[in-house]
């Protein structure tokens, strides 16, 4: 069927391709997030030797030797075997088991599932079932008689949530993980869409944990040498002691015997107690600040940050510039808590272990409890008597009145949590759920402030980095990411060695499709940090969006160089090499792309079009298209190239029956039409044939390809 071939019959092989792959990107990229807390209080134990009252004298001049990046992680089972007590008691704390093995052990959700959850946008099913102990999320739909035309089963490996809120789901492949579509809701015993799902659009399986979201909630993970966001095996799994307490190799080695001749004011490992306030604080603040945005300082990586040192030498933490009383953020107890009188007032007295012990579930901890911290600083005698609106007295429960609790009638989700600016308010505090509930065009634009940030010459290069982050993550109203261009601007101007920030520049003229300055920012960006493989990368796609497909080549391979085994970029190397014709270099990039992440429907499709319409190969070609099915039964154009590749080995009748499924998912598509229409008039049916092409016609006046067949009908 060379003729096909030649003639312009097959529209669209490779355009979509390039806006499949920069949707997919968009997507994986929404950050959200909720939780809650159980105000439940089953055991209302009241331990008070939990938390010691005594606080220690700082001992500002210890160096805390295992803050040293060289210094090696043990893993808590190390730990266990001299410090039996606490590793039991943390085992079961909320922390311990903040990830885990989905197992039938651990389980905490209702099975088997009443019905299922449907996403009615896009007419799918989903459902999680337990077969044989091993748990899977099914994904399938149905037509109208109960016929199931797609069907997708992926195994649960692992699961995030200790049980008291939420618990998320994921699936790992090639050393990343996945999130998965359904969640379930402590509160409401009921599965859901994942969240963000109902608000960004279905993300399926396409949504990735980032090292971000990673390092919050567990221990530190391997990072693959060779790709970005994937992680070496075996995983530890749950936050682990040295979270907290910094690397344990050099301790155990002191307390197995070993002399390591240190100095008399240094020490093996951190004890949190004993550090000045700011630093304590870091300790829990590294993963309890959540903010609007962050920026990493410097050559910072996602699991550099240390015990014993400040937050800010590690990242900057933003949050909106005016501070709203009636509303806080989830994950940000810090922020609020600082905001507090008692905190401002009290001279770094008042630190997060001053009421809680991690050691522990929060669940072992009574009100009175936590009221008795509030009677360490506040006397019986200074409390308001008779004439105040209350009248107090030492044994009240302070935290109703003092600390405002969300409820969980107005939030997202079912989530409640405590808001930690203690103060006289008898209104409830909400959580702020804007960004999730209400479409951006109607949310006020906000400023972001530092929290977290050191005084030096790179304050304005990060607040750009952190309009960028924002933009990205959250809001991608234009203002922002203009925001992020001024503020870069100056900070290049002043830090112009600084390769991070003109990576931050070209990466926020790319987002603008400024591709002559964002090549330019590029080009120093990798001049002054040539180990950044996302530099390459970018200023590549630079370049392929001015035209400029050679340099682009060029720009792959050196992003492929440091990281030959990151699938995005071999699929970006296969992309190119296509625009260039050079098939056999292009299947061999795109099989590689494939062989490390078989979830990626674009690089399928691609091998697909390769095969069907450069090499002549249909066959190959409906292989790969059907591949691509199997992931996403819904990618736009996939039905027209099988089509397609019907039509090139002369089955018109299949090709005709896939062109109409591609018409019913994409009814305004002026090509599908048109491709019909010829299939039409090769087979005779030349009526049905004028009217495809008037339709397609219609949708697309300027179509020379319509108007032409219909010129020669005629
Ligand atoms: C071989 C036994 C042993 C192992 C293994 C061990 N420790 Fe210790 N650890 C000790 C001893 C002994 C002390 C000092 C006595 C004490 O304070 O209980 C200590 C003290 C500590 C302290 C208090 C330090 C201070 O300055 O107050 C912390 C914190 C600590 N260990 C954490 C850990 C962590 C985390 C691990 C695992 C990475 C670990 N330990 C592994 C024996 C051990
Ligand atoms: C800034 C650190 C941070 C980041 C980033 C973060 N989380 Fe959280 N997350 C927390 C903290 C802290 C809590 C417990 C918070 C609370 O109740 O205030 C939490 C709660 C949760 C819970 C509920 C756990 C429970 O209590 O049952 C889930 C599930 C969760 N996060 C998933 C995620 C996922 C998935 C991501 C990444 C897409 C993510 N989080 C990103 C810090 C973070
Ligand atoms: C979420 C942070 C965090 C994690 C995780 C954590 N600790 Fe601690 N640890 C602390 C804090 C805070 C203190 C100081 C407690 C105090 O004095 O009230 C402490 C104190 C200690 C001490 C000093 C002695 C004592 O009893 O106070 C030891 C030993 C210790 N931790 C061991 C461990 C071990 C072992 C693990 C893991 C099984 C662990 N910690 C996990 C925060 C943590
Ligand atoms: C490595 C990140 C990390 C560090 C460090 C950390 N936390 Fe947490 N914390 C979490 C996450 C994540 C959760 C939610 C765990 C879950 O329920 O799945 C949590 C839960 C809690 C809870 C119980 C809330 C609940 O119901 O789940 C308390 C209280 C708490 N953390 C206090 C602290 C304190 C105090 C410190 C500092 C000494 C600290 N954390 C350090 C990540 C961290
Ligand atoms: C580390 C010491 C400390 C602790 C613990 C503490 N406070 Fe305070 N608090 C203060 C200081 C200092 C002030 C400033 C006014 C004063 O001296 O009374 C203050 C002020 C207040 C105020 C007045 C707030 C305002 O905006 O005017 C309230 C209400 C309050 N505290 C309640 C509490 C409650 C409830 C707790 C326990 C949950 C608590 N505090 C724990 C030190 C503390
Ligand atoms: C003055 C006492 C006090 C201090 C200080 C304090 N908390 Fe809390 N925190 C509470 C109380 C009370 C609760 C609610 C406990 C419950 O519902 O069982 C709570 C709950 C939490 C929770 C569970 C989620 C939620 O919002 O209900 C987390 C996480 C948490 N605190 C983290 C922190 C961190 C991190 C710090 C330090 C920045 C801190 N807290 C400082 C009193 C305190
Ligand atoms: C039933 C609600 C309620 C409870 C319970 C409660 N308070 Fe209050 N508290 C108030 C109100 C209302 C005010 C404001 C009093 C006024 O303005 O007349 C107040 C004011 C305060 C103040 C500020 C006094 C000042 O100088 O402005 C402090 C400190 C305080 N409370 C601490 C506590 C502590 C500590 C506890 C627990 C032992 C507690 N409260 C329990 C309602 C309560």
């Amino acid at each position: 069927m060379h003729a096909c071939r030649s003639s312009v019959l097959f529209v669209d092989w490779n355009g979509s391709l390039f806006v499949y792959i920069t949707l997919a990107l968009f997507l994986v990229h929404n950050r959200n997030h909720q939780y809650c807390l159980l105000p439940l209080l089953i055991c209302s134990l009241f331990i008070s030797a939990c938390t010691k009252d005594e606080r220690v004298i700082p001992e500002p001049s210890v160096i805390y030797a295992n803050t040293d990046l060289a210094v090696k992680y043990v893993g808590s089972k190390v730990c266990a075997s001299c410090h039996a007590e606490i590793y039991d008691t943390y085992s079961k704390s909320e922390m311990g088991r903040s990830m885990s093995k989905m197992e039938k052990a651990n389980i905490v959700e209702r099975f088997p599932q009443q019905g299922s959850v449907y996403d009615s946008t896009n007419n799918v099913h989903y459902q999680v079932v337990e077969r044989n102990g091993r748990y899977y999320q099914r994904e399938y739909r149905q037509d109208g008689k109960g016929k199931t035309t797609h069907e997708r089963l992926v195994k649960i490996e692992y699961v995030m949530g200790s049980g008291n809120n939420l618990r998320m789901y994921f699936f790992e492949e090639s050393g990343m993980l996945y999130e998965m579509p359904l969640t379930w809701y402590v509160h409401k015993q009921a599965w859901d869409f994942s969240p963000g799902y109902k608000e960004f659009g279905n993300l399926r399986f396409t949504r990735y944990a980032r090292p971000r979201c990673i390092q919050c909630h567990n221990s530190y993970l391997r990072p693959s040498a060779t790709a970005n966001d994937r992680y070496e095996k075996p995983f530890t799994l749950g936050i682990g002691c040295e979270r907290c307490h910094g690397p344990g190799e050099l301790h155990v080695r002191e307390r197995t015997g070993e002399k390591l001749n240190l100095p008399d004011s240094t020490r093996t490992i951190v004890n949190p107690r004993k550090l000045a306030p700011t630093e304590q604080l870091d300790v829990c603040r590294q993963c309890h600040l959540q903010g609007n945005a962050w920026v990493l300082r410097n050559e910072s990586g996602w699991f550099d940050f240390r015990p014993g040192t400040k937050l800010e030498t590690h990242r900057s933490v933003y949050f909106p510039s005016k501070t709203k009383k009636e509303v806080f953020e989830v994950a940000d107890s810090p922020h609020r808590l600082s905001l507090s009188r008692c905190f401002k007032e009290s001279n770094g007295a008042l630190t997060c272990i001053g009421c809680h012990n991690p050691h522990f579930s929060i669940k072992t901890f009574s009100m009175e409890h936590y009221s008795a911290r509030c009677m360490n600083c506040h006397k019986p005698e200074t409390l308001p008597g008779k004439d105040a609106k209350h009248e107090h007295s030492p044994t009240d429960n302070c935290i109703s009145c003092h600390m405002n609790r969300t409820g969980t009638d107005k939030t997202l989700h079912g989530v409640s949590n405590t808001d930690h600016w203690i103060r006289v308010d008898a209104n409830k505090t909400d959580i702020d759920w804007t960004s999730l509930r209400k479409p951006l065009d109607q949310q006020p634009l906000i400023a972001l402030s530092p929290d977290v940030d050191a005084d030096d010459d790179g304050v304005e290069l990060r607040r750009g980095m952190a309009y960028l982050d924002y933009h990205n993550d959250h809001d991608r109203r234009g203002a922002y990411l203009d925001s992020a261009i001024a503020y870069l601007r100056i900070g290049v101007g002043r830090r112009p060695y600084d390769g991070g920030g003109w990576f931050a520049l070209g990466a926020a003229h790319l987002e603008k499709g400024a591709s002559q300055d964002a090549a330019a920012a590029l080009r120093r960006a990798v001049g002054a940090d040539p180990e950044k493989d996302q530099a390459y990368s970018l200023l590549g796609k630079a370049y392929e969006m001015a035209g400029n497909i050679t340099d682009a080549l060029g720009q792959y391979r050196n992003s492929l160089k440091l990281k030959p085994k990151d699938p995005s970029y071999l699929e970006q190397l296969g992309s190119v090499l296509i625009k260039l014709g050079r098939w056999k270099e292009a299947i061999a990039a795109l099989d590689s792309a494939i062989a490390i992440d078989q979830q990626s429907p674009s690089a399928l499709y691609a091998l697909g079009s390769v095969y069907a319409v450069e090499l002549g190969n249909p066959a190959i070609g409906i292989e790969y298209f059907k591949r691509v099915l199997a992931i996403d039964p819904d990618m736009p154009n996939v039905h027209m190239n099988i089509g397609n590749c019907y039509a090139m080995m002369g089955d018109y009748a299949k090709a005709i029956r896939e062109y109409k499924t591609e018409i019913s998912l994409q009814p305004q598509s002026a090509d599908v039409l048109a491709n019909l229409g010829r299939v039409y008039e090769l087979t005779g049916r030349k009526a049905e044939a004028k009217n495809a092409f008037e339709q397609s016609l219609k949708i697309d006046p300027g179509s020379r390809v319509a108007r032409e067949y219909l010129r020669q009908i005629k």
